[in-house]
């Protein structure tokens, strides 16, 4: 079974033997290929919407997995619990709704259990939202799919784990021990985004703490960015 670079890098982030929860499954490719692949023994795939829960039950019965894999209607975990899986994977979502779907789901804090994310917009919600809720970042990774970039993150609720963290963590996470390529690529992205608003920002004289935030955060990317982009060097 192929699965795009995306869904891979996403597939390669749940344990292994974990039950596996897909919330906004969509076609369901992500559990079709993690059950078939025998990297987890069954799963859950949910949706909010019908049209792609349709789909999802085309594919799976395709694939003759509809014994390990179930389907359901939810609006994020709101039908869900605990007990459905041990990794719970949010791929293909905006970090807005990512962070809007685990505030109201108490059980999150459950330390057994696993978040996989894989944000198409704004992670730095993401990772605010799971370090202020005393959640570990255990790793990222970045790939290239169709030549643009995506991010992946997993954490776990680590009830113990108290770090200070510098302002620019959650603009970074984990993706500087990356090291890759499509890690660079989404660093330099971030980096040109602040520092085109700490620049606006300062020409216009507006907001002068939020400019002094982003001239600390700044340094602490360049390192990790792609070399025509650093300080001076353009
Ligand atoms: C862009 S698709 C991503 C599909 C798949 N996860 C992937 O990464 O390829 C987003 C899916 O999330 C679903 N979705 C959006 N909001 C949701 C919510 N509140 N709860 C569950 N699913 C949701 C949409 O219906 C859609 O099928």
């Amino acid at each position: 079974m192929r699965l795009s670079p995306r869904l891979r890098m996403v597939a390669s982030l749940v344990r292994k033997g974990a039950r596996v929860a897909d919330i906004g499954t969509d076609h369901a490719y992500l559990p079709a290929y993690l059950v078939a692949t025998g990297h987890c023994p069954s799963a859950v795939g949910s949706d909010v919407r019908d049209g792609p829960l349709m789909n999802a039950v085309a594919n799976i019965a395709a694939c003759g997995l509809s014994d390990q894999i179930r389907l359901l209607h939810s609006d994020g975990l709101d039908r869900l619990s605990p007990a459905d899986a041990d990794d719970f994977v949010f791929a293909g979502m905006g970090g807005t709704l990512i962070v809007e779907l685990l505030e109201r789901t108490p059980w999150i804090t459950n330390a057994d259990k696993r978040f996989i994310f894989q944000p198409m917009s704004h992670a730095e919600l993401v990772r605010a939202f799971l370090l202020e809720r005393g959640f570990r970042i255990l790793e990222e990774q970045a790939c290239f799919d169709e030549c643009r970039p995506y991010i992946a993150l997993c954490a776990q609720f680590d009830p113990g784990y108290r770090p200070h963290y510098r302002k620019s963590y959650i603009w970074m996470g984990e993706l500087p021990r990356c090291g890759n390529e499509a890690a660079s690529y989404y660093l330099t992205k971030q980096y040109v985004y602040l520092k085109q608003r700490a620049d606006a920002l300062e020409r216009a004289a507006l907001l002068p703490d939020e400019v002094s935030v982003l001239r600390e955060i700044l340094p602490d990317i360049e390192p990790y960015i792609r070399k025509k982009h650093k300080e001076g060097s353009v």
